[in-house]
């Protein structure tokens, strides 16, 4: 898929903010852990979803999407063991899938996760913490099998905090009789959120400063949800208005505290922001001030933001810096910016971005946020802007083109 992106000098427009891809993933997985019905809003009508959901029917989940509301509900109806849905290679979250199956069975199999490899993604801390809760790990020919004799209650100590391996370790044991720990954990928004629809299905879990305690307990019922809003999708929006000359953007349906690092860094580079419960003014009319973007866990800056933020800093006509502590090698876009004539320097995690005038051409988007970095030069680059293999933006991105179009940029997929 092709998609095409004009200049803009101004963009005006409101659009409202989709549910949390980041958290929807895991909570639909929750409903793996109950016989009762599962009721989730503001699902977000995304490929990461659809693909996820095909996996879930194709264990026995049936499932009743609603992509005009965005309701979905959710039951299983029965559980098999042995995944063999193509999908799980296409994206990440399939690892959720590890988690859960280990409650519920005693022998699973499934491939390893797909999803966006911007660079090596081990998920050597899911497979270590399951062999610890009792299960037996055979790895081969990119197919993974799980057996378990009993589930065994522990303390998993983290190497660094992770998102997916403290998801998964919940999932495990919200149903393990006895106290599971897990030290160094990651508190990420969207890892409270999956707790707390686990919490309203009957878990007993516990958040400390530093530490998650998950006490088992036999049952958990159905329940509902509304899952919260997408702060990356909100901090993309963010930047693209203010990257370039003139805006004037409405954001509704986030909530500001999700994206207060976003919103201090913004307003530090000289972008006028306008703060309401639960949306965001940009006003921009001034060129962007330099920023030192560092991305690590939550509360600092996202990873999922440094390409986005990247693209906009070219705008500026100051020098800045971005680094990632998260990711390494998460700097894909980087040699795509270059090709639209972008002046950037790379030092292993960091890079040094200069002003520059940057000039529609034919890019590929080698990932989700790489690709939407790329929607944020091309409505700043002179002339037309192609992204090739844009299909995977829209991984992330619900109603893409609708709400750029909402904003004034004249954006179109072509053949
Ligand atoms: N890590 C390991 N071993 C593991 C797990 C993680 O070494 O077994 C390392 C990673 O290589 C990385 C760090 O730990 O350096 C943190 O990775 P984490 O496990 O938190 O990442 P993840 O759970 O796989 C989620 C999001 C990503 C987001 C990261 C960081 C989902 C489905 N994915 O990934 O989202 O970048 O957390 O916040 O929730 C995106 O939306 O574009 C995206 C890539």
């Amino acid at each position: 898929m092709k998609l095409q992106i004009e200049n803009t000098n101004q963009i005006n427009g409101t659009i409202n903010i989709s549910g949390s891809k980041n958290a929807c993933l895991p909570i639909l997985v929750t409903c793996l852990l109950t016989n009762q019905k599962m009721k989730l809003y503001n699902v977000p009508n995304i490929t990461d979803i659809t693909y996820m959901l095909r996996i879930l029917k194709s264990i026995g989940v049936k499932v009743k999407y609603n992509k005009d509301t965005n309701e979905l509900l959710l039951k299983r109806k029965y559980l098999k063991s042995n995944i063999k849905s193509t999908y799980t290679k296409k994206i990440r979250a399939s690892y959720y899938l590890i988690g859960a199956l280990f409650t519920e069975k005693k022998t699973m199999k499934t491939k390893y996760p797909g999803g966006c490899n911007f660079e090596e993604r081990p998920i050597d801390y899911h497979l270590e913490a399951i062999n610890k809760m009792g299960g037996k790990i055979c790895t081969r020919k990119n197919i993974i099998t799980i057996k378990r004799k009993q589930k065994i209650p522990t303390t998993i100590k983290l190497k660094t905090k992770s998102v997916g391996a403290t998801i998964n370790i919940i999932l495990a044991s919200v149903k393990t009789i006895g106290t599971t720990t897990i030290l160094n954990p990651s508190l990420e928004p969207e890892v409270l959120d999956f707790i707390n629809v686990l919490i309203k299905m009957g878990s007993m879990i516990e958040i400390k400063k530093d530490k998650i305690i998950i006490k088992g307990v036999k049952k958990l019922k159905g329940t509902s949800y509304r899952i919260m809003s997408d702060r990356i999708e909100a901090g993309s929006y963010l930047f693209l208005a203010s990257s370039v000359v003139k805006s004037n953007v409405l954001l509704n349906n986030i909530n500001p505290s999700l994206v207060k690092n976003v919103i201090n860094q913004l307003s530090s580079a000289g972008v006028d922001l306008i703060i309401n419960k639960d949306s965001i003014r940009v006003l921009k009319n001034q060129s962007l001030n330099y920023m030192k973007v560092i991305a690590d866990d939550y509360p600092n800056f996202p990873t999922d933001l440094q390409q986005i933020a990247t693209a906009a800093l070219l705008s500026s006509n100051k020098i800045s810096l971005v680094q990632d502590n998260i990711y390494k090698n998460r700097f894909s876009e980087v040699n795509e910016l270059i090709k639209m004539n972008a002046k950037i320097i790379r030092h292993k995690n960091k890079i040094i971005i200069f002003p520059s005038r940057l000039i529609g051409t034919t890019v590929t988007a080698t990932d989700l946020r790489a690709g939407f970095a790329l929607i944020v030069a091309g409505a700043n680059a002179e002339g037309v802007t192609i992204i090739e293999n844009a299909q995977v933006i829209f991984r992330g991105y619900e109603h893409l083109i609708l709400k750029l179009k909402n904003l004034n940029i004249n954006a179109k997929i072509i053949l």
